[in-house]
């Protein structure tokens, strides 16, 4: 089952690349821009990853980011993530970008945005690996904060293919974003949030109806309410559902009450996916492995799940159907 999981062709939809930054790479970041980190080693570093909430995960984990200061370090922070996809046969990515979380430290948008592209470009060339950027906005900071970040990324839109919305649930619900959310719409970007991770049932509704995104991040509390696991299962709205990432926040406390294959059974558009694999002990192969271990996912249901990862990425339509094609070979 570990060689069929890591084998088998797949697609990330759920991933911020500040949270693919590993100790190691920390360390040497930090090292090469003359930053003192608050840890001695990066064993000691990795045993502080121990989180209660998400809360407690995005305080270190902000403060983390602080190394990358370079166009350099955004393209081996990027690099680094995209050696893990080509190892673990992952074809095809969405990934998340924070730059609030760099612009407000002094870093410039141009410096994060093209060290990140570049290594993506990298990625099509030498690996074949398709992608497609998301930025997201911190819902922690004001809805005029988003606006003006958006304006930030007017020069650099045929970059970036949709917009997302992170950090803090609790107390900063979707209606928060509801006309930054509109303008980039009516601009042509897709749209994505965090909902129902850590808040209510309520936030994947209101991201539904009043953002009007294209997918829900996470929603694993939409189970909560059986008149929407029925409208997500009609409407085909996908999930991006992080295993690993909700026991470590402890969304969920055993991977063995993990709702995601219970939603599948009832035809949810659940997808796996790995949020930031760096603090949450895996890539992709390790979250659907966890699901095996703890659900006894069946190679059925991983096929299954990942055929959802394809259909509802934003790819064309026809590299959806070129991957759906080498998913299909791969499971005769
Ligand atoms: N939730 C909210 N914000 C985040 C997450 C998450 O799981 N990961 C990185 N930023
Ligand atoms: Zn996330």
């Amino acid at each position: 089952m570990e060689h069929f999981l890591n084998a088998m062709p797949k697609a990330e939809l759920h991933l911020h690349i500040e949270g693919t930054l590993e100790p190691e790479l920390m360390f040497k970041l930090a090292e090469r821009n003359g930053i003192e980190l608050p840890y001695s080693s990066v064993d000691q570093l990795r045993a502080a990853y121990d989180f209660g909430n998400l809360q407690d995960f995005l305080d270190p984990y902000y403060q983390g980011a602080e190394v990358l200061q370079t166009e350099q370090d955004f393209y081996d922070l990027t690099w680094a993530y995209i050696e893990r996809c080509h190892e673990q046969n992952v074809i095809h990515i969405e990934p998340f970008f924070d730059p609030q979380t760099h612009t407000d430290r002094g870093i410039p948008f141009a410096t994060v945005i093209n060290g990140i592209s570049r290594a993506l470009e990298d990625a099509k060339t030498r690996y074949g690996i398709s992608s497609g950027l998301i930025m997201c906005f911190l819902r922690h900071l004001s809805e005029e904060q988003a606006f003006d970040t958006l304006q930030q990324a007017l020069p650099y839109l045929d970059r970036i293919i949709g917009i997302g919305l992170d950090s803090s649930e609790q107390g900063h619900p979707p209606t928060k974003f509801q006309r930054v959310f509109a303008k980039a719409r009516a601009m042509g970007l897709l749209l994505v949030a965090h909902a129902g991770e850590e808040g209510p049932a309520q936030n994947v509704i209101d991201s539904l109806d009043l953002l009007h995104v294209d997918r829900i991040d996470h929603g694993v509390r939409a189970a909560d309410d059986p008149a929407l696991m029925r409208r997500l299962a009609e409407e085909k709205i996908a999930l991006t559902v992080c295993p690993l990432s909700n026991t470590r926040l402890r969304v969920f406390s055993d991977m063995r009450e993990h709702n995601i294959l219970q939603m599948l059974a009832v035809g949810v558009k659940v997808t796996v996916n790995s949020d930031d694999p760096a603090y949450f002990g895996g890539y992709m192969t390790e979250n659907f492995l966890a699901l095996y271990h703890a659900l006894n996912l069946s190679k059925e249901q991983a096929l299954e799940l990942t055929r959802n990862s394809f259909e509802y990425s934003f790819a064309s339509r026809e590299r959806k159907d070129e991957m759906l094609v080498l998913l299909n070979r791969f499971a005769a």
